[in-house]
């Protein structure tokens, strides 16, 4: 539409006349805010941007792919991955408690991103994906004192770079709708909120190959069913969580003892109240027996019943 073009053209000349023939880095999660942001940098300035990509090895199934086919391969951005998996589960072993998680997850980020940033740069300039409620909420937040939050946003204070923010006027739905016009996959522009620290902390204890296996798959089968039942644009978020409890169960004439897997799925308008979504018995039937029957190693299935307060969204 028309002032979605307006607002197109309008970016990529102020962007180009104020980069000039400088370069561009952009950190990007593979979240909505990051992918547009670099998406629309990408058209002013072409291949003076480099986007990094830190893949933390906490990602959902396929997600890393899917960033890569449509940021570099459908758009032609130059995206650099770094897979830097082994580092961030080695600095996660044998670490239980949830802030802990978070603050080792968020520090080993900035010190990924510094040693990338120099081997790739030098940059002048650095994109971030703010929006206008980022700004706003800014003032006023409390949620860091409950949990300390980590995003491709929280980088390093001290940073050398010049920051863009073309998103800074934007609310998230008017974000939806740039990413779609500049050809962001659907799966990339309608992406349900992920947090930084990514599946860690929907892991209750120590984070292993193991364990991020279970809840992964898990996960995985979940959005299937949620999209088989048409509700992925009703519910705010979905996915479940590795609780760190084993019980028994049967199986064929087999004893168990295998892990109980949560399923969340919560309504909420911002994220800062939420109420746990109403899904029907049968789609919640359909999710417990295939995850039982499709990934071993758990055996029970429960439904998180809590609305936020008291509960959080995540577990963690
Ligand atoms: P809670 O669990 O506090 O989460 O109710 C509220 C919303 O924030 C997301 N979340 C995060 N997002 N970095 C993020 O970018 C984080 O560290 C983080 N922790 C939680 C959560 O998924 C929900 O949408």
């Amino acid at each position: 539409d028309w002032t979605m073009r307006n607002f197109i053209d309008e970016s990529i000349a102020s962007i180009r006349e104020r980069v000039g023939d400088k370069r561009v880095l952009v950190a990007i999660s593979g979240g909505v805010d990051s992918s547009v942001a670099a998406a629309l940098v990408h058209r002013a300035i072409g291949h003076q941007l480099t986007a990094m990509f830190v893949d933390h090895g906490l990602l959902r199934k396929g997600e890393s792919d899917s960033v890569m086919q449509s940021l570099r391969d459908k758009l032609g951005i130059d995206v650099v991955r770094v897979d830097a998996k082994e580092r961030f589960l080695g600095r996660l072993e044998g670490v239980t408690d949830p802030e802990r998680k978070r603050k080792i997850i968020g520090e080993e980020f900035i010190r990924v991103f510094e040693e990338e940033s120099e081997r790739l740069g030098p940059f002048d300039y650095l994109v971030q994906g703010t929006l206008y409620t980022d700004i706003i909420e800014s003032g006023t937040h409390t949620a860091a004192t409950i949990k300390s939050h980590h995003n491709v946003g929280g980088l390093p204070e001290d940073v050398r770079f010049e920051i863009i923010e073309p998103l800074r006027d934007l609310f998230k739905d008017e974000v939806r709708r740039l990413g779609e016009a500049l050809g962001l996959a659907p799966e990339i522009v309608w992406r349900q909120p992920f947090p930084g620290p990514g599946l860690a902390i929907r892991i209750i204890g120590e984070v292993t190959e193991e364990k991020l296996h279970l809840v992964r798959e898990s996960d995985a089968i979940l959005r299937e069913e949620i999209a088989k039942a048409g509700l992925e644009r009703e519910i705010w978020q979905y996915f479940t969580v590795l609780t760190g409890n084993r019980t028994v169960g049967v199986m064929g004439d087999e004893r168990t003892y295998a892990y109980t897997l949560a399923v969340r799925a919560v309504l909420s308008q911002e994220g800062m109240t939420a109420d746990f979504a109403r899904i029907p018995w049968d789609v919640l039937a359909a999710i417990s027996t295939r995850i039982v029957n499709e990934v071993p190693g758990i055996n029970r299935v429960v439904y998180d019943i809590t609305s936020k307060p008291p509960a959080t969204i995540e577990w963690e």
